[in-house]
């Protein structure tokens, strides 16, 4: 038998490889020329772009020598020696600028011709006579960009050296701004903070140069930090290596603002629920906190403690669904107390693939926390929740499904035709059908954000389930039932008018899901408060033509809708009076 000892090889293809499939985008490219002037020193950055060329200058060392030629543009991978570099890891960035074009870089007394599309691993360097103070890199792209892809390329890069040390100008634009110049909410020895709890994503910028904007839930804060010391980043320079130090500090500080910011507001956004969750299931969550974080969401996008889910058994039979948000039918069925929801993002921030793995991780995170607590805090009112939480929910709670539900709750919408009404809900259909076109009118009026509203044509239906629907574009169906609320009058005719605006700002149909985002709460918010009033103006209308047509057809107009004609009366013999005492 022989042993000998081998070693691993690389095949040029390999390294042909490493330089095309590295590259993610140009932007991303750009960037790692920027960060290599700044690790030449360069007191600035000058990058032009168009759809067919690129160039970035700077005014740095530039390459020295032959040997250094040989040593770092030559050779790829070539180790860094401990702090010889602020952004340089892995001698390899300068693959990505060459794989988006033929690339000419002209660097103090040499000239360095690359093309790897057609010339591969070979290139060739020219030496001059004069001397080029800095590095300049020349690039004529091998796929020309789009003019639409070219804004996006650029405002991306604006981003991405947003904070860079040096000026990074691009076609003489100024894309970078210094970090000491601008206003922060705090900084500390590590970096500059600008935190909010409404922002979805946080961009963290290493020394300056964006690592990554990152989900807001991950760190329990959106906004940007710019770090003043190194952060230790992964190879593909688009994560933070969680063992960084600096950024262990640094998170600290986050998490210390997310947690008092997060305990101050009522309203949580889905942000800081996903951390306050994720500290739940470590076992870390404050025991007298715990059972009541407002972490579950349900089908109507309202959020509920944890322990909501030790009532579901006497509130809700015991049943509980998962379901996607704005599900009609479930809705119905949590508020005749037949089912208690959460919705499916909520299933997401426990991690669970189903309700029972929800139900068991919420078990878990308990029992962690009983053994980790002292005993006296597990014998307090809110400790105790915990406590039977971490019993498990098998005895009280079954998970059911939408089949389930829908033998108690039908999920139809039958619209009736005209046959089918009544005289009574004839008479109805018309005032509100002339109250929803007087509605259209006052809402085109009001020209809130330049929405559109077209008119719709209106009928009556029954539903067990919705109040009205639409399919978004030329009909609503107003629930029979709720259309009689108009025989209270003015009260009832106004909820009418805000269901009937409330399906006008459903730009789809709403039967089978029915979401609301927050543009659509926020529509509904100023147009219902609007000063033109278009919901008041409405109902007025629809009281009025109720009782025209009741008098027409001979019925009784009932005291409620007389109140109305009462009321215009007063109102304006008030005024009268008012007006007599003016003059
Ligand atoms: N603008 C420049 N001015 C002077 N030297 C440069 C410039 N750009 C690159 N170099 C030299 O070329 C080397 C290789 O650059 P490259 O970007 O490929 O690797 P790196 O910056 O060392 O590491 P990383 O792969 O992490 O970017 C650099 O280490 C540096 O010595
Ligand atoms: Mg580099």
């Amino acid at each position: 038998m022989t042993s000998t000892k081998r070693s691993f090889g690389m095949h040029p293809n390999l390294l042909f490889d490493v330089i095309l499939r590295q590259a993610g985008t140009l932007q991303k490219a750009l960037l790692e020329g920027v960060m290599n002037a700044i690790d030449a020193g360069a007191t600035e950055c000058r990058i032009t772009l168009d759809t067919h060329s690129f160039t970035l200058q700077d005014d740095g060392r530039g390459f020295q020598s032959h040997q250094e030629i040989e040593d770092f543009f030559e050779t790829f991978g070539t180790p860094h020696e401990e702090g010889d570099a602020v952004y340089g890891r892995f001698r390899m960035g300068r693959g990505q600028m060459m794989a988006f074009g033929r690339n000419i870089w002209r660097s103090r007394q040499f000239e360095m011709d690359v093309d790897i599309k057609n010339s591969g691993l070979d290139y060739a360097l020219t030496e001059h006579a004069d001397i080029f103070d800095g590095t300049r890199i020349s690039a004529e792209l091998y796929e020309p960009i789009a003019p639409s892809e070219l804004e996006r390329i650029k405002n991306e890069l604006r981003k991405f050296v947003a904070w860079a040390q040096i000026p990074v100008t691009l076609n003489d634009d100024v894309l970078s701004r210094r970090p000491e110049e601008a206003k922060w909410d705090f900084e500390d020895d590590n970096a500059w903070y600008s935190l909010s709890a409404d922002r979805s994503q946080l961009a963290v910028y290493n020394l300056g140069v964006l690592v990554n904007s990152f989900w807001s839930g991950r760190f329990g804060m959106g906004g940007t930090i710019v770090t003043k010391r190194q952060v230790e980043i992964n190879f593909a320079r688009n994560d933070i290596q969680s063992t960084c130090p600096v950024f262990r500090k640094i998170q600290d500080e986050i998490k210390k603002r997310a947690g008092v910011a997060t305990k101050k507001k009522t309203k949580l956004n889905d942000a800081e629920r996903d951390m306050l969750v994720r500290d739940f299931l470590a076992g870390e969550a404050d025991i007298q906190e715990a059972a009541k974080l407002r972490v579950l969401t349900d089908v109507n996008g309202r959020s509920w403690p944890i322990d909501k889910l030790l009532s579901v058994g006497h509130q809700f039979g015991g049943k509980l669904i998962v379901v996607p948000r704005g599900d009609q039918m479930v809705e119905t069925a949590q508020r005749r107390g037949i089912a208690f929801s959460i919705d499916e993002a909520t299933l997401e921030r426990f991690g669970a693939t189903d309700g029972h793995a929800f139900l068991a991780r919420i078990q878990s995170a308990c029992n962690t926390m009983m053994q980790t607590m002292p005993r006296n805090a597990l014998f307090t009112a809110k400790g105790v929740l915990v406590q039977r939480m971490a019993r498990g929910f098998a005895d009280h709670i079954e998970i059911v499904d939408r089949d389930y539900l829908s033998a108690f709750v039908s999920s139809d919408y039958i619209a009736l035709t005209h046959k089918d009404l009544t005289a009574d809900q004839k008479i109805l259909l018309d005032a509100v059908s002339t109250a929803n076109s007087v509605l259209v009118t006052a809402l085109r009026r009001t020209g809130y954000e330049d929405r559109e509203y077209t008119q719709r044509k209106v009928y009556l239906g029954t539903s067990e389930t919705a109040l009205a629907w639409t399919d978004g574009t030329s009909n609503i169906w107003v629930e029979a039932e709720h259309a009689r609320l108009l025989r209270r009058g003015y009260p009832g005719a106004y909820q009418i008018a805000l269901t009937l605006l409330h399906e006008h700002l459903h730009s789809g149909p709403d039967t089978g899901t029915h979401e609301h985002d927050h543009s659509f709460f926020q529509g509904f918010h100023d147009l219902s408060g609007h000063p033109a009033d278009p919901v008041g103006v409405a109902a007025t209308r629809m009281v009025k033509i109720f009782a025209a047509r009741l008098r027409r057809h001979g019925k009784k107009v009932s005291a409620k809708l007389l109140e109305q004609d009462d009321a215009d009366l007063v109102i304006e013999e008030t005024l009268k009076t008012a007006e007599a005492q003016d003059a």
